[in-house]
């Protein structure tokens, strides 16, 4: 058994521990909450991932849109390195003002287009947190406080509308409404106050109105539920029941927003503009765990004075130095355009290939969010063999191959990425 000693270049983070002992360390200490591929990774550097022995793997992940900047971009690292030179990373806490959280918030603010513009040209105002399930139970806060402040509505029986194959995240409430039952087995009591609609039926919706209804939140494309596009037509008329019924529409952009479809917001693609939206992942460039839940001011005043939210972490310095580089490149690396033409690119030769496969049911993509569904229902199948030459994929809901790459992809990896999908595709 080799020595924990023979740690070398400790001071990288980097250690010789052979892969078969890293597993067991963390099959034997740690809780069994993920299904694991069989790949240790030493180092990630852009879209690449790197193994003990320097092999490298493509990164078609990239945690889910967490790392759509790509791994360790220098200059999100770079802001990181001066911050903690500098002394001003250091959780502070929320009764004082930092430059680096007014900085962030005003930046957070602007990116996002005018939220409920029904509430007023106010702006938008920001509330942070770390894990993106927080920055959604934000949103539900913020859609019943509404239906009772706003609305009337007796406080404890508020709803909202929610749909099937829905994925928000891991805490109580938000696996109170997944229609999946393995996530919520067990885990009661659940949250009551959540009615759940099939995804892209409209006439659903509007029937699931009730007079106790204060809001809509819905994946503008879904990402763990099988990397479902909305139908043409779905999000523009759920703007219009929210519209005509005095209804908080929020959009969980957690996955699908900051430039992963080909846009900005994925909500750009429809054109229909939110009352509030919740985004996480790339927006700190993966790095450090941050989410923010994003609402017209007048909407984020009602809701939240002080008592009503708070986070320890939510919004400390480290965080926002990450999320103001995070959020520079996205906009100065052009990374959503970039998205689109790689993703027009690598969707073209997918469906060449899939032409060609008995494997594929489906494919649906936008920019580099691209789900291939496969016939037998297992898509981890093909992951495993994408694995073996060189590529990271998972599954999304089990029947589709998600492929969504870093956003800083170029045509030599999309051609990386068609050679080893026609190799595992085509028999
Ligand atoms: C759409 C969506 N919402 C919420 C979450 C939960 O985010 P986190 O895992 O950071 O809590 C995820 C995570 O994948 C997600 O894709």
């Amino acid at each position: 058994m080799t020595n924990i000693n023979t740690i070398k270049n400790k001071e990288i983070g980097f250690s010789q521990i052979p892969d078969n002992q890293i597993i067991d360390f963390e099959s034997t200490f740690g809780a069994h909450h993920y299904g694991r591929l069989g790949l240790v990774v030493r180092k990630a550097e852009g879209a690449w991932l790197y193994s003990i022995d320097g092999t490298k793997h493509l990164d078609c992940l990239a945690a889910y849109s967490a790392a759509n900047q790509g791994h360790n971009h220098p200059k999100i690292v770079g802001a990181l390195l001066d911050a903690l030179k500098g002394q001003y990373g250091s959780v502070i806490s929320n009764v004082v003002y930092t430059d680096s959280l007014g900085l962030f918030l005003k930046k957070s603010a602007n990116l996002v287009p005018q939220l409920g513009p029904r509430f007023g040209a106010n702006g938008n105002k920001v509330l942070p947190k770390n894990g993106g399930v927080e920055s959604v139970e934000t949103a539900v806060k913020m859609a019943r406080y509404y239906g009772w402040k706003a609305k009337g509505i007796e406080d404890g029986k508020q709803e909202i509308i929610v749909f099937t194959r829905n994925f928000h995240g891991r805490m109580i409430t938000t696996v109170s409404f997944s229609p999946t039952p393995k996530y919520k087995e067990g885990f009661g009591p659940l949250t009551p106050g959540f009615k759940i609609v099939e995804f892209g039926d409209l006439e659903g919706a509007q029937k699931a109105i009730t007079p106790n209804t204060c809001g809509i939140l819905v994946e503008p494309m879904q990402g763990e539920g099988g990397m479902y596009l909305a139908g043409e037509g779905f999000l523009s008329g759920l703007r219009k029941l929210a519209d005509d019924n005095d209804l908080l529409l929020l959009f969980d952009e957690i996955q699908v927003g900051l430039g992963r479809t080909g846009k900005m917001f994925c909500f750009e693609h429809e054109n229909v503009v939110p009352d509030g939206i919740i985004l996480g992942k790339a927006i700190s460039g993966g790095l450090v765990p941050v989410s923010i839940f994003v609402t017209n001011t007048k909407l984020m005043d009602m809701a939240f004075q002080p008592g009503k939210d708070g986070s320890t972490y939510g919004g400390y310095p480290l965080a926002c130095v990450a999320c103001n580089a995070a959020i520079d490149v996205i906009i100065e690396e052009k990374l959503a355009e970039n998205s689109a033409m790689m993703g027009a690119i690598l969707k073209e030769k997918i469906l060449d290939i899939a032409s060609r496969s008995s494997h594929v049911k489906e494919v649906r993509a936008s920019g580099l969010f691209i789900g291939i569904e496969v016939t037998s229902g297992d898509a981890m199948v093909f992951c495993r063999k994408l694995l073996d030459i060189g590529m990271l994929a998972n599954d999304s809901y089990g029947h589709t191959i998600r492929i969504s790459p870093p956003l800083i992809i170029g045509e030599s990896e999309v051609d990386y990425i068609a050679e080893r999908l026609e190799k595992v595709l085509i028999d």
